[in-house]
């Protein structure tokens, strides 16, 4: 079960504020507090269309066309394996399968303690140094299982607050 979020109801007021509740916004509104609980929670979404005036559609539309913002829970940090077809021939799906393992979740999903998401992407233009992941936004090149567990290893092992 996902853990309870705490919203901070005022905060998101000074979010929007800030940007003089302008519907134009709504992208740089989404992904500030995207950047606070790491998506949009659901109960954020009515408030989203009574402070602005739009449509939940376009709400859901912005979540599914941006991939920084997403209406799901996701992790602290996204795990991304890049499946395009050079990573594929050098190996993606092995990548794939060794980090379902180590994080205990399949594609699209978020361990439990909130800290990795695993997505698959297609290629992000780093080809010739397959197979590739991505960690929020660092790559990680030439890719056995062993390194694949390390990257992984390393995240876990920083400080709450740090990056790699
Ligand atoms: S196919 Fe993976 S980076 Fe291009």
């Amino acid at each position: 079960m996902e853990p309870t979020i705490q919203i901070d109801l005022k905060k998101i007021d000074d979010i929007i504020t800030h940007y003089h509740g302008n519907k134009e916004a709504l992208l740089m509104i989404m992904q500030d507090i995207s950047d606070i609980y790491s998506h949009v929670p659901p109960a954020i979404i009515s408030i989203l269309v009574d402070r602005l005036g739009v449509k939940k559609s376009l709400i859901y539309s912005v979540a599914t066309f941006y991939k920084t913002i997403s209406l799901e829970p996701r992790g602290k940090y996204i795990v991304s394996v890049c499946t395009g077809t050079a990573c594929h021939v050098r190996g993606a799906e092995k990548i794939t399968e060794t980090l379902q393992q180590k994080l205990g979740i399949q594609e699209g999903q978020t361990t439990a303690d909130r800290l990795f998401t695993l997505k698959a992407v297609r290629c992000i233009g780093c080809c010739a140094s397959g197979p590739v992941i991505t960690v929020n936004k660092e790559t990680y090149g030439g890719l056995d299982r062993t390194a694949a567990q390390k990257v992984i290893d390393d995240y876990k092992n920083l400080p709450l607050n740090g990056t790699a």
